[in-house]
């Protein structure tokens, strides 16, 4: 139990922390200075990349707290949108590209499941690639036919967000998705049907209390998922704040929150990140959050894609990608450079994340010790008590848990600041 002493530390720590990451998202990632690139620019990697991320930009009802790129679903718009995909996804075959998986993320990727099938059966007929893993709403395990796409998605991702009625009302999902009772007998059904099933649940919401999280992820944990991600709402910095803010609860209110989650799950399940879980049957379930510091190659209207320290973003106007995909074949269409300062400071949020920071380790990725490349971010990591000295390396504390998730929050916000600003880029003149 933490004394109140230590709780007003950890919150000054936190909310210092906020601070210094908006204030550092706003200096790194504006647009200010993205270079629009011509079609075909960039050298093919060597090797396979690790993951091709394919966005989807279309659901029935657009979600209150959402800042995905995504448009309300109009089908002819959504059935070309489908085809121009396809040619993207050739294109870059035949120009050399390869990648171990997939990952097609939304929006709602079941949209369409007629178009989604033959997307995954294009890219299976021309590549070799290891696994399909696929984000969907959960209305589409009682509407769709999901039976057709056992054999070609290998891991299923059920955005439910809260069992509770009270939250799913106050989202406005209850009218769109159903009862959480009616929601967790749609997620027993993809779990007979899918390899690997993700339940993604979130907390942060002004109606939710550390309890009712308790009760929400003992809920989640009694249908077996493989894998359970916890997302704290994200209100961002840009226009979305407005909107999103207005769900938010007392940004006090996490840390409890967080512990809950926590006492809920780690009975059955190995927290992998303080953000997801990954249950505890012998084999561990790889964690697949694009976030690893990998390369990774976007297709599709508002994709992204990041090659070492350059970002490539494609056109967030989808008529306009459709455009450009039958005349050049291509849509990334601004590329920016990340600071590596930038790419150091994401490389310890997954070290932090994961329980320890390692001195070796570091220095073979960034080649400098901790403390010369971050001096600032590891004096106060320990002046906070987020870390402890372990021999050579730093062990992550429970405090230090929590301040990892809050660095996960300032990147999901900086995704919502690049996606924002991208939306008002001008469109290329190719
Ligand atoms: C892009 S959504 C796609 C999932 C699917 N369309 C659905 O709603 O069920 C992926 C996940 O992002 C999370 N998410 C969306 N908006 C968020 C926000 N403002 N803060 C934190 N997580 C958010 C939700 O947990 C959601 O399931
Ligand atoms: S949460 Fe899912 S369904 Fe809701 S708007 Fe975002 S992507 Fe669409």
């Amino acid at each position: 139990m933490m004394n109140s002493l230590s709780k007003t530390r950890l919150y000054l720590a936190t909310d210092s922390l906020d601070w210094m990451i908006n204030r550092s998202i706003k200096q790194s990632l504006s647009l200010q200075d993205a270079v629009p690139i011509s079609a075909g620019t960039g050298c093919v990697p060597s090797k396979p990349i690790e993951t091709l991320y394919i966005h989807i930009p279309f659901c029935h009802t657009l979600c209150r707290f959402c800042s995905f790129h995504k448009v309300k679903f109009q089908e002819t718009l959504a059935r070309e949108y489908f085809q121009a995909l396809r040619l993207e996804i050739r294109e870059i075959i035949a120009r050399g590209y390869r990648f171990n998986r997939v990952y097609i993320g939304g929006g709602t990727t079941t949209i369409l499941e007629d178009e989604l099938i033959k997307t995954i059966e294009l890219i299976k007929s021309l590549t070799t690639i290891r696994e399909v893993s696929c984000e969907s709403d959960p209305i589409y395990f009682s509407e769709g036919n999901p039976e057709l796409l056992k054999g070609l998605v290998d891991r299923m991702s059920i955005g439910v967000q809260s069992f509770d009625d009270a939250i799913l009302k106050s989202t406005g999902r209850f009218e769109k998705f159903g009862s959480g009772k009616q929601q967790a007998d749609y997620v027993s059904r993809a779990i007979e049907l899918f390899p690997t099933v993700n339940v993604d649940m979130m907390y942060g919401f002004k109606v939710q209390t550390a309890e009712s999280v308790h009760e929400d992820l003992l809920q989640t944990m009694a249908l077996n998922p493989d894998q359970i991600t916890t997302y704290p709402l994200t209100i961002g910095i840009g226009k979305n704040r407005k909107k999103a803010g207005c769900l938010a609860g007392d940004p006090h209110e996490l840390w409890p929150q967080f512990l809950a989650v926590k006492q809920a799950l780690t009975e059955r399940y190995v927290m992998e990140f303080p953000w997801t879980f990954s249950r505890n049957f012998g084999q561990p379930v790889q964690n697949k959050y694009v976030l690893d510091g990998e390369d990774c190659l976007g297709v599709g209207s508002g994709a992204f894609g990041r090659f070492g320290e350059q970002f490539r973003i494609s056109s967030f106007d989808i008529a306009d990608y459709i455009r450009l995909i039958d005349r050049v074949k291509t849509a990334t269409c601004y590329t920016k450079s990340l600071e590596s300062k930038s790419l150091i400071q994401h490389h310890l949020m997954i070290m932090m994340g994961h329980g320890h920071l390692d001195n070796q380790v570091f220095k073979a990725h960034t080649g400098h010790s901790l403390w010369r490349a971050l001096p600032l971010e590891m004096s106060f990591l320990l002046a906070s008590g987020a870390i402890v000295k372990r021999g050579d390396n730093y062990q992550t504390t429970e405090q230090g848990q929590f301040i990892a998730l809050k660095m996960f929050v300032g990147f999901l916000s900086g995704m919502d600041y690049l996606r924002e600003q991208a939306r008002e880029l001008p469109l290329t003149s190719i």
